[in-house]
């Protein structure tokens, strides 16, 4: 009777174990390796559901597979905070109340604090945002170089040097990631400017390529292990980039192991059988007439939806090329919608404006901060940080102070919670330190008055009916009357100032700033310029303005970090992503006349642009190192601000630069230590810049190339020792005939300084030389 029970039970145990087996296919039991259950999950999938899951079903999401289980995807631009949601099938806003959120400064700011750790707290932050808002992919970060300052979307990116780049994209792509949101990468590759963006075909050499362009999008994929990168709309070799075979096939997939997703740009894909072929997975956007307008509702119609379906029915291809991009989707899947270890997203938390207005004050870069002599005196402090003690009147001009940066730009636009606008940072601050310090403003001119974009409204009326002379006349007579003028201006990101679609039509302000500064420091020689953009910009009247900061696009927070530094509560310690040029043609993609490139016409009667980056490896700082290296008693090289400066209100020296030993070998590393020590009164950071220089190779290079840099933070006469490793990766060069990073025994020189400035700049410079053997 027992041996019976017992086998009874044993049986009833046994087929439920089975049952229960069976109640978990293996696409869905997370013990089993994640290419298992996906090799699973494509077996049981249709053609229908297949085809499905490599395009979109409305502007932002493409379907999941609901007999099995896989919810939809949804991504969500990106890349400074979390969009609003449109309609389904419309770019007109859902009209959500949970989805204004909080908009972290843009990339170019990130890029100036140099400091790794904001680039990881940006990333986490946003995708606990994300994580709120149901979104499972980011469409950022851009990392497309700064290759001439009139780029439309260089505010989106960060700056102009690759290791820079590399450097900041990697810890925001594995914050962003921890929280089990896709970075989707952009926008790969050479979207290096906005005009006739389709249309442009980037003619560059190999060496460029992959030392210039490449290397950030490489360190996002194979350091960051980005889950999705998203192709770009111009040319690379006549071909479209959302489906290049050599950017996505050899280089990405193959060379650098990218098993993540590609993406289309949204109307990036142009033809079915090069998306089949060339590497795309996932298609978003598509404008279905080929032309500029959209038919409703017409997913099917896209490039990889009926179209691709007929050529496999009709035998064309076989299902080998869909089945790897389904893989690969469906790894997203896994990474994202099927995460169950995700944690759980919140908005608009106060974790996240500390982690905004950390970053903005950061980000921020003092320019200029010359003595000024009191009235009648030589002589003379520095303007900042304003002694609010001493102050009684400030004027504050312009219609950057009272402008919301958070909304235009382009897809990057954002709905936000809060924005303190300038003038408000400054209102309070002032209010919490001083009792008879009065605020004034006076608008002083008049840019972009539009007061909704993507149907978000900005805040406060910009509508103004006085004349350019009635509000400069106004300007200059309340300057006259204050102790100090700080003037709001730059661009807007309004079209042509900053935006996505067009670049820049000039170097210089737009909206008569440049005469109304002139004017307002000849009636009133304590004036403070924050320049608000993404953009270096033309400063003809630099001479005669004392201080000038650099304050970018900086989201939620913006008042009140602009503020923070103004009065000296923040010490700015900010550096410049990109050269500021004096005028464009010390710019190589200027200078050589590359810049916008020469229309060709093609045979289907659409035109084409191409594009040669005749200044090759030369972007940048490297341009300038160039031309002055090669005429060095040449005049009118040397830019506004180099690459990598930035002031601060303590000073610091940099002394006894030694390396660990004098010769490197190739699987060896080198590290240099410098001590760096706060000169000055104020506790600040100073970042320490290591430059490398070939001093003999079989090909060109560039005269130095930044290679290391460390943010340190000192009291005021404290010394640090800092230190910087280096490997070989730091010495080599891509060799264009053997197709490979290569590196040159021989001799090298680092230079480690505050600043990328070149040959005719001040700051200090150490210098030491070793051998690689
Ligand atoms: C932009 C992308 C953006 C996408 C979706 C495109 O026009 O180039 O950066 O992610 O739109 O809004």
């Amino acid at each position: 009777m027992t041996r019976c029970f017992s086998v009874l039970l044993f049986t009833v145990l046994a087929v439920s174990a089975v049952r229960g087996q069976q109640q978990v296919p293996a696409y869905l039991d997370d013990r089993i390796s994640e290419e298992q259950r996906i090799d699973d999950a494509l077996k049981r999938m249709t053609l229908d559901e297949k085809i499905a899951v490599i395009h979109a079903q409305s502007k932002f999401s493409s379907p999941g597979v609901k007999r099995l289980g896989f919810p939809d995807l949804w991504t969500d631009d990106g890349p400074h905070g979390v969009r609003p949601d449109v309609l389904w099938d419309e770019w007109e806003q859902a009209g959500q109340t949970n989805d204004s959120c909080v908009a972290f400064p843009a990339l170019t700011c990130l890029a100036a604090t140099w400091n790794t750790d904001m680039a990881r707290l940006y990333g986490e932050s946003l995708g606990e945002e994300a994580l709120y808002r149901g979104k499972n992919v980011i469409l950022g970060p851009g990392v497309n170089i700064n290759r001439t300052p009139l780029g439309g979307r260089n505010f989106e990116y960060m700056g102009e040097d690759p290791y820079l780049a590399s450097r900041m994209v990697v810890p925001y792509v594995k914050g962003l990631q921890s929280k089990g949101v896709a970075a989707c990468v952009k926008h790969y590759a050479l979207n290096n400017d906005e005009e006739y963006r389709h249309q442009v075909n980037v003619i560059v050499s190999d060496r460029a390529l992959h030392e210039i362009y490449l290397p950030a999008f490489r360190a996002a994929v194979q350091e960051g292990k980005a889950w999705a990168i998203m192709g770009a709309y111009n040319l690379y070799q006549n071909q479209h980039n959302c489906h290049n075979a050599v950017l996505l096939n050899n280089i990405l997939k193959r060379d650098w192991g990218f098993d993540g997703v590609v993406i289309s740009d949204w109307g990036g894909c142009h033809s079915t059988e090069e998306a089949i072929v060339n590497g795309l997975d996932l298609e978003f956007g598509t404008w279905t007439d080929g032309l500029t307008m959209g038919k409703t509702n017409a997913y099917d119609s896209y490039y990889l939806a009926e179209a691709y379906k007929r050529l496999i029915r009709e035998g064309r291809y076989t299902t080998k090329e869909l089945d790897e991009k389904v893989r690969r989707v469906l790894r997203l899947f896994y990474r994202t919608t099927m995460n169950r270890q995700k944690p759980v997203g919140f908005l608009c938390s106060d974790s996240h404006y500390e982690a905004a207005l950390k970053i903005a004050q950061e980000g921020i870069v003092l320019l200029k901060n010359s003595p000024v002599p009191a009235s009648n005196r030589k002589g003379g402090e520095p303007l900042l940080p304003i002694d609010l003690t001493k102050t009684k009147r400030i004027l504050v001009v312009g219609e950057n102070a009272i402008k919301m940066m958070t909304v235009g730009g382009g897809s990057s636009s954002l709905k936000v919670q809060k924005e303190i606008l300038p003038l408000d940072g400054l209102q309070r601050i002032v209010n919490s330190k001083s009792s008879d310090c009065e605020i004034e403003y006076a608008r002083g001119y008049v840019g972009d008055t539009v007061q909704s974009y993507n149907g978000v409204t900005v805040g406060r009326s910009l509508y103004e009916t006085r004349s350019a002379e009635e509000l400069r006349a106004e300007a200059v007579e309340k300057a006259r009357q204050a102790d100090v003028v700080i003037m709001f201006g730059g661009l807007n990101k309004s079209d042509y100032q900053d935006c996505e679609g067009h670049d820049r039509k000039q170097f210089e302000l737009p909206y008569g700033q440049d005469e109304l500064i002139e004017a307002l420091v000849a009636a009133n020689p304590r004036l403070v310029y924050v320049n608000i953009s993404g953009n270096a910009v033309a400063m003809p009247w630099l001479g005669k303005v004392p201080a000038v900061v650099q304050g970018w696009f900086i989201g939620s927070e913006a008042g009140e970090a602009l503020a923070s530094v103004l009065v000296g509560d923040v010490n700015p310690s900010g550096k410049l992503p990109f050269t500021w040029y004096a005028s464009l043609d010390q710019c190589g993609a200027h200078a050589t006349g590359s810049y916008p490139g020469v229309w060709r016409e093609q045979e289907s009667g659409r035109g084409i642009i191409d594009e040669d980056y005749k200044e090759d490896i030369y972007v940048g700082y490297r341009w300038i190192d160039k031309m002055e290296s090669q005429m060095p008693k040449a005049k009118g090289q040397k830019p506004l601000f180099p690459f990598g400066y930035g002031l601060s209100y303590t000073t610091f020296e940099l002394k006894n630069l030694r390396a660990d030993k004098q010769e490197m070998t190739a699987d060896g590393q080198l590290t240099f230590t410098v001590d760096v020590t706060n000169t000055g009164n104020y506790a600040g950071s100073e970042v320490v810049q290591l430059y490398i220089s070939d001093m003999q190779a079989s090909v060109p290079r560039p005269v130095k190339e930044l290679k290391g840099f460390s943010k340190v933070f000192l009291q005021p006469r404290e010394t640090r020792a800092v230190s910087i490793t280096i490997d070989s990766t730091a010495l080599s060069f891509y060799d264009d005939k053997l197709g490979q990073w290569t590196t040159e025994p021989g001799e090298f020189e680092a230079t480690v300084a505050q600043d990328g400035g070149g040959l005719k700049a001040k700051s200090q410079k150490l210098k030491a030389k070793f051998v690689l053997r």
